[in-house]
């Protein structure tokens, strides 16, 4: 059987490495029908530090095939994709396309894959924040309308996926991905030094002589919603500046976008001057997780973050409106709240936040065995 699995954004990264280990194991434990499998990386995220950095730090074996989409608008990066990965697809012809997550590659793949009638994948369905201003939705809805087997992270996106007419049978609730690659780096991460991040990371030179940290927050901030206009930016870093970073250091590893817009809205020399205020490049894997585990508190736009920090305790203010992980938020057992872009939301909830401690939680079947399954019911697949 041959499979042709697809990444194109850091957040896919983690997702494709258990699946990757998975095929091997497989692979090698006796199977006669082995799996014949090709990465291909779309190359929408390029930096060493967005790309490199995780195959580096996650054991990702180099993609076969880099398709070098790079930048650009939403049409752009899914076009050429698209007419890239259909040379990829007559020249391999594989059995099966396997796509992760809901980036641009997950969607432009998808499509591409069954306009040649080849069977499509998608670990990470179900999952709806019921929001059509994000791009991540549309590319939700059109992978899973497009799939043959969908593999769900928690009970509720099945729930999402019957309400739309999707066939149990297609369906097979195998736990989350990315649970597979926290607790394969746990050890690992546990071994870092927050102080050594900060100084190999460091954006702006800051003055080592504040630490060691006695505690802080960890934010993520890189949404269209929340960094692309200034009238909804500026107030979100006034709070972090001068409420925030009053009451403790505050570490936040830049996505590119975020750092782009700051700077255009003259936002950036202010937040560098500040020196509670400890800006990094984006980091890589371990030293997030890291990060993760000794935060007093997060603050996040980000959804793989909502789900790390359910595992790990994390108390988390997750800055949106919605939210397609509802199984990470406080009211089902997680560590999250939903405190959208509006200040006066955000204070009060960070205020009751700070009397909250860690308090690890672990939905059903995030127990770090869930490429397995994945791989199982790809081989078992009767469609
Ligand atoms: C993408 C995903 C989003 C995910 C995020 C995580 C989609 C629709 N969105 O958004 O779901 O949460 O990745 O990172 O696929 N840039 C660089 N270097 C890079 C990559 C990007 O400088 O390696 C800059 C470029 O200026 C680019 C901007 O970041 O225009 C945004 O990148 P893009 O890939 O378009 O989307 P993300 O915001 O990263």
């Amino acid at each position: 059987m041959k499979v042709i699995s697809v990444v194109g954004a850091r957040p896919n990264f983690m997702k494709i490495a258990p699946f990757i280990k998975a095929i091997d194991e497989y692979n090698s434990n006796g199977n006669t029908k082995k799996i014949d499998h090709i990465l291909v990386h779309t190359g929408q995220h390029y930096d060493d530090r967005m790309s490199n950095a995780f195959f580096e730090a996650l054991n990702i074996p180099k993609a076969d095939i880099n398709l070098g989409v790079g930048s650009g608008t939403h049409a752009e990066q899914v076009g050429y994709t698209m007419i890239e990965f259909e040379k990829v697809l007559e020249k391999e012809k594989p059995d099966w396309v396997v796509v992760v997550g809901d980036v641009n590659a997950t969607l432009a793949c998808s499509v591409t894959a069954k306009k040649l009638n080849i069977k499509v994948c998608h670990i990470e369905a179900g999952l709806r924040s019921g929001d059509m201003t994000m791009p991540e939705e549309i590319n939700r809805l059109v992978t899973d309308r497009l799939s043959d087997l969908l593999l769900i992270p928690d009970r509720i996106s099945g729930e999402n996926l019957k309400k739309e007419g999707i066939p149990d049978e297609k369906i097979a609730f195998v736990g989350n991905i990315m649970i597979d690659t926290l607790e394969t780096n746990r050890s690992k991460a546990e071994e870092l030094s927050i102080n050594q991040i900060l100084q190999e990371n460091s954006l702006c030179p800051f003055n080592f002589k504040l630490l060691p940290l006695q505690s802080y927050a960890l934010l993520t901030l890189h949404r269209p919603s929340n960094v692309d206009r200034k009238e909804i930016l500026q107030p979100i870093i006034n709070f972090l500046s001068n409420e925030v970073a009053r009451d403790m250091y505050l570490i936040w590893p830049i996505h590119p976008r975020a750092q782009k817009r700051l700077k255009e809205f003259s936002l950036w020399e202010e937040l560098g001057a500040n020196e509670k205020v400890i800006l990094l490049y984006p980091v890589g894997y371990h030293e997030m997780l890291k990060l993760n585990m000794e935060a007093r508190i997060i603050l996040t736009d980000s959804g793989g973050l909502q789900e790390e920090s359910c595992v790990l305790g994390t108390p988390c203010l997750t800055l949106r409106w919605n939210t397609e992980r509802p199984v990470t938020l406080r009211e089902n057992g997680g560590a999250s709240v939903l405190v959208g872009n509006n200040v006066e939301r955000i204070r009060k909830e960070y205020q009751d936040t700070l009397k909250l401690s860690r308090h690890p939680q672990r939905p059903e079947l995030w127990d770090g065995k869930t490429a397995e399954r994945c791989v199982e019911a790809i081989v078992k697949y009767k469609g």
